[in-house]
């Protein structure tokens, strides 16, 4: 029995987690799964109805789930901001999810920008640090609003955090057992002090994994690689900003927002699995906003849970539906958010 805490959260994220709870429902009766789930109302409806952006005890509370299920935040009518430093980012710290999992898969008939490429060439995972670097909301203001204004905002980088994340990376790569090979996204010819020590964590944890091929990229060359010559990635593993960066650019590559997934893992706690393409408000309530993504985040947290036969089972389901698909994009998928939902459902064996 898997006790889930769910944050459908703002503009169409209520709608999609809901395909992706109908399609673990499904699950829970083809391979004997029991979930339990609880909803929470978090996000920015709430925030401007009582004025408080996540109760105190929030984290404590989800810290008794087994995994955390996220839709999506963010208000057009709350500046930004503070919801995603409140809600989102205060869960990651807070719960020490040091891991952002992206997985950047094209599927078969998936339409990617990218010319002259196909599934073969586009199947690569990045592993983003996700607690540290320019995130942790450290810096400040002197002079403000005067022309010698100074704004600084401080990037942290521990041994710890970097090599935990780091060692999670060189874990994966082996697991994943396609190339074995692990490139490190940097810029350690610009941050030499802050990359340097990624660059020595790397490269001292890569002598306990002889079997991974280690590589480096710099982080701007990473993204001209992606779109040239993606086939050579097999995990990445960047920063925290520089991850945010890359990721958005693979999920272009790999179809667009409408099926890129994200887990943001403690591998030692609880873990939260998102859609990664935000509330789409303008979408909201119309039945056309592509749930795929929330599936596919429900198969990541299943095979986080160590649950890899279900997690199997919806994949294999959902690319089945995507070949029925017309377009990933929204309201132009060829159905509507739930019958797709009752399609990935069904087709679960
Ligand atoms: C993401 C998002 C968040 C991030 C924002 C909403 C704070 O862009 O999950 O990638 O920057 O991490
Ligand atoms: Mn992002």
């Amino acid at each position: 029995m898997y006790k889930i805490a769910v944050i459908g959260g703002d503009g169409t994220g209520p709608e999609v987690v809901a395909e992706g709870i109908k399609v673990l429902n499904a699950v829970s009766t083809t391979h004997n799964i029991k979930f339990e789930f609880e909803h929470f109302d978090f996000g920015g409806e709430r925030y401007l109805r009582t004025g408080e952006v996540l109760p105190e005890s929030a984290p404590e509370t989800l810290k008794k789930f087994d995994a955390i299920f996220l839709g999506a935040i963010g208000h057009p009518d709350v500046k930004p901001g503070i919801l995603e430093q409140g809600i989102l980012l205060k869960l990651r710290f807070a719960l020490d999810q040091y891991i952002n999992l992206r997985p950047i898969k094209l599927y078969p008939n998936v339409e990617t920008p990218l010319a002259n490429k196909g599934p073969e060439d586009i199947d690569f995972v990045v592993v983003r640090e996700n607690t540290e670097g320019l995130y942790i909301g450290s810096g400040g203001f002197l002079k403000k609003g005067t022309p010698d204004e100074v704004a600084i905002q401080e990037m942290i980088n521990t041994r710890k955090g970097v090599e935990r994340c780091i060692r999670y990376a060189f874990e994966y790569a082996r697991k994943r057992n396609k190339d074995k090979k692990l490139t490190l996204s940097a810029k350690t010819n610009v941050l030499t002090y802050a990359h340097d020590l990624w660059w020595r964590a790397f490269n001292e944890v890569a002598e306990e994994y002889k079997d991974i091929k280690k590589d480096y990229a710099h982080v701007d060359a990473t993204t001209m690689w992606m779109v040239k010559n993606p086939e050579w990635f097999d995990v990445i593993v960047t920063t925290n900003m520089f991850g945010d960066i890359i990721t958005d650019l693979g999920a272009m590559i790999q179809g667009g927002m409408g099926i890129a997934a994200g887990g943001n893992i403690n591998p030692e706690g609880v873990s939260m699995f998102e859609p990664i393409g935000g509330s789409a408000p303008k979408y909201t309530g119309q039945n056309v906003i592509n749930p795929m993504a929330a599936i596919f985040a429900a198969q990541m947290m299943l095979e986080t849970l160590g649950e890899s036969k279900a997690a199997s089972a919806i994949e294999k389901s959902a690319v089945n539906v995507i070949t029925k698909m017309s377009s990933m994009s929204a309201g132009k998928m060829g159905f509507g958010t739930t019958e797709i939902g009752d399609m990935v459902a069904k087709g679960i064996a």
